[in-house]
């Protein structure tokens, strides 16, 4: 019996540290906190990391606790992937689901109606190419949206719809040329930098602070596009004020060759006060990209999004636009646009917001009592953001978090150089339904109160 829990603690801690769950170098559980969760002695957890050490895994540290061996990098698989998962579909599994995302609420019956609407009563639709920009109807629909909720003001030639940020990426890379370098905020989101680096662009990205990305330390770089996502930074939460995104405007005008992509991607949650004017409505230089999706607001399935292209853009937009059709149908930009002119859009949004605030402050009142959690991130978008206390052991909440697949991403993940001891978790509460919002939250505070026994 002995044996076989120590194999199963062995086993466990090699798989989460083969899968980057631990990442090289990062602090593993101590011993005392392992025996207490695993319901084992101390020895018994000595004798899984002795056999650890041995086999190259982990290295002690006196008077420090264990940690996880330098080993060369190809030996690790970042979460969520296997080498199975790299070449072999499984055939028995017909499922094209990814990954289950419930932070829609869908409006299925509406949209199904819309659709047999445009079906039957547009006979012509499918012998037409669509406009490179998008349909015009759309586009007006778009327009009247952003003046009314975002106080953008523009015209329906600078809209351009698309499917999904990354034709929106190779878009803007096809507008601006190759000479350019893309600076991202750090943390940021990883997608956008792969496309950006897949695209064979430089990028750098630039440190925060708590108002954002600090934009007095880009100095001296020609040309450049900034990228920012102000309402809502990805992933920390945190809301750019006004001063900052002047100071990032300030930035731009000081050298023609310089842009900034303002990424809107949730800004349309704001649950405290009224929505933050976008950072375009304050441009006068004409220097502002303005990139959204309805990925969040409507459908991830639905893989549409539209950029706000400035002014000082259009001539170079127009001279390629023959070469760059556009990515989504037909069918789907004509049933969202009845959807937006019936002003369906505004109703579900209206709807869904309810229903995301009241998941948050459900969360917000549980943890209310907890000193050692702090939320922050949660007064616009999807997700919050969860910070926890130094006393904390990250390393056994971690080891917790991942045996329990509870929905908690670590911050790390975001970052090109991840801090050594993250303590910064993103928690997408708004794709879990209330059940599992509780079993969460339920499991978080058992863990801290696990630990809290040792304080
Ligand atoms: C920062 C950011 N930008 C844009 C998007 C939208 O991407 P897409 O519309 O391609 O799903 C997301 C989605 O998660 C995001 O987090």
């Amino acid at each position: 019996m002995h044996k076989i829990k120590y194999l199963s603690i062995y086993n466990e801690l090699k798989k989460t540290i083969l899968d980057g769950t631990y990442p090289i170098q990062s602090k593993l559980p101590s011993k005392r906190i392992l025996a207490n969760f695993y319901n084992v002695s101390v020895m018994t957890v000595d004798n899984a990391y002795q056999q650890l050490i041995a086999e190259g895994y982990v290295i002690s540290m006196e008077r420090k606790g264990y940690y996880v061996n330098d080993l060369p990098e190809h030996r690790f698989f970042k979460q969520g992937t296997s080498i199975l998962d790299e070449h072999v579909e499984d055939e028995n599994n017909i499922s094209d689901i990814q990954f289950p995302i419930r932070l829609t609420y869908f409006p299925h019956h509406i949209w199904a109606k819309l659709s047999r609407k445009v079906l039957s009563d547009d006979l012509n639709m499918m012998d037409f190419q669509v406009n490179p920009q998008g349909l015009i109807g759309l586009r007006v629909e778009i327009k009247k949206y952003l003046e009314i909720y975002r106080g953008i003001h523009a015209s329906i030639d600078q809209i351009v719809i698309g499917s999904g940020s990354q034709a929106m990426m190779q878009l803007v890379i096809a507008l601006v040329g190759r000479d350019y370098t893309f600076i991202m905020e750090e943390p940021g989101f990883p997608r956008l930098k792969n496309i950006i680096r897949l695209s064979g662009m430089k990028l750098l990205t630039i440190e925060q602070d708590d108002q954002g990305i600090i934009i007095n330390k880009v100095t001296g770089l020609h040309p450049t596009v900034l990228h920012i996502t102000p309402s809502h930074q990805y992933p920390t939460g945190k809301v750019m004020p006004v001063g900052r995104r002047i100071e990032c405007l300030n930035w731009s005008i000081l050298d023609e060759h310089r842009y900034i992509i303002e990424d809107d991607y949730d800004s349309e949650f704001r649950y405290q006060g009224q929505p933050i004017p976008a950072v375009q409505s304050l441009d006068k230089s004409s220097k502002v990209i303005y990139m959204n999706t309805f990925s969040k607001s409507l459908s991830p399935a639905l893989k549409i999004n539209y950029l706000v292209l400035p002014k000082t853009l259009m001539n170079a937009y127009h001279n390629i636009k023959s070469v760059m059709p556009c990515s989504v149908p037909i069918f789907e930009q004509k049933v969202l646009l009845e959807f937006m002119k019936e002003q369906h859009f505004e109703r579900h949004l209206n709807k869904v917001k309810k229903i995301y605030r009241k998941k948050a402050l459900y969360i917000i009142d549980k943890f209310k009592n907890e000193k050692l959690i702090k939320i922050s991130g949660h007064e616009t978008g999807l997700h919050m953001i969860l910070t926890f206390d130094s006393k904390i052991e990250i390393s056994a909440l971690d080891l917790i978090f991942y045996q329990q697949s509870v929905h908690l991403q670590k911050l790390n993940y975001f970052y090109d150089n991840e801090p050594k001891e993250g303590r910064d978790y993103m928690f997408e509460y708004t794709s879990l339904d209330d059940d599992e919002i509780a079993k969460t939250v339920e499991i978080i505070i058992q863990a801290l109160n696990e630990q809290k026994k040792s304080f």
